[in-house]
């Protein structure tokens, strides 16, 4: 069983305001260097040699896959706090999930700040039907496996989304498609923006309803992520009989819907989605 003090008042109260949360030195530099080491060894790039990184973006999964639960104890602990525990999860051996390597996406481009105007402005979950209490997409977690500063093609985060996503759901009980997503108009009505920005180490933690992007790289410096998805094994529930058995991820909803209980049912099927 997890500790349940994972993470401090403070943080979780971070989490309930932005969205987000950033936690500190959850795995070291040495453990990073090993699984970086591996990806230039399966890229066939040279880390020194720039002219070498051929795609400016990258997407695949390490040859090692380590749990996350090992990797990084203190994240698995957080993740059960705010997911409600660690029972609620589908599988808690999963590993550190697929890289996102940002070698220098937009580099030639001029910089856009953090800002409606950024491209690519989504919630993650092409696979399914997205209702206000959808199970497939419980947490996003974001370790940083290189040191990322501004303008260094962190993740861009639309800070105060949550509410405005849940809203749009909470409209659309019949579910939404990925495609049907109106991201400009949801990202219009946002005002906090920031980068993640961050040491090796650090480990974000993002609620599912939290809009993001990539941004541009300017840093000449590669930005090591990855990135995964907890599932939780049934569907958020708003309407507990104790409300301290709500999740932070269902607190954050329910705030941003301005009720403290809400008796939500879904007016369609729930929908597996092919992907390519
Ligand atoms: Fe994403």
């Amino acid at each position: 069983m997890s500790s349940q003090f994972a993470l401090t008042k403070e943080q979780v109260n971070h989490f309930l305001a932005h969205g987000h949360v950033v936690l500190h030195n959850c795995f070291s530099r040495e453990a990073a260097e090993e699984l970086v080491c591996d990806a230039y060894q399966q890229l066939g790039y040279d880390r020194h040699n720039p002219a070498t990184w051929e795609k400016p973006l990258v997407f695949m999964y390490p040859s090692v896959q380590p749990p996350l639960r090992e990797f990084a104890p203190k994240v698995w602990d957080a993740i059960c706090q705010l997911i409600g525990s660690e029972e609620r999860c589908t599988n808690p051996t999963r590993s550190v999930g697929q890289w996102v390597i940002n070698f220098w996406r937009g580099r030639d481009e001029e910089w856009v700040p953090p800002s409606p105007q950024v491209e690519g402005w989504h919630v993650d979950g092409n696979f399914f039907r997205h209702f206000l209490d959808s199970s497939e997409q419980g947490l996003l977690v974001v370790p940083l496996f290189s040191d990322v500063a501004e303008r260094g093609g962190g993740t861009v985060l639309a800070a105060d989304s949550v509410p405005i996503v849940a809203r749009f759901l909470l409209e659309h009980p019949e579910g939404v498609r990925p495609d049907e997503f109106d991201f400009a108009n949801l990202v219009s009505q946002c005002r906090d923006f920031r980068e993640l920005t961050g040491s090796v180490g650090d480990v974000a933690l993002i609620h599912p309803f939290l809009l993001h992007s990539f941004s541009q790289n300017h840093s000449g410096k590669p930005r090591f992520i990855t990135n995964l998805c907890i599932s939780l094994k049934e569907p958020m529930e708003f309407n507990r009989a104790d409300p301290l058995c709500f999740s932070p991820v269902e607190q954050a909803i329910l705030q941003g819907l301005g009720v403290s209980s809400l008796s939500f049912h879904p007016s369609a099927p729930r929908e597996r989605i092919p992907t390519s």
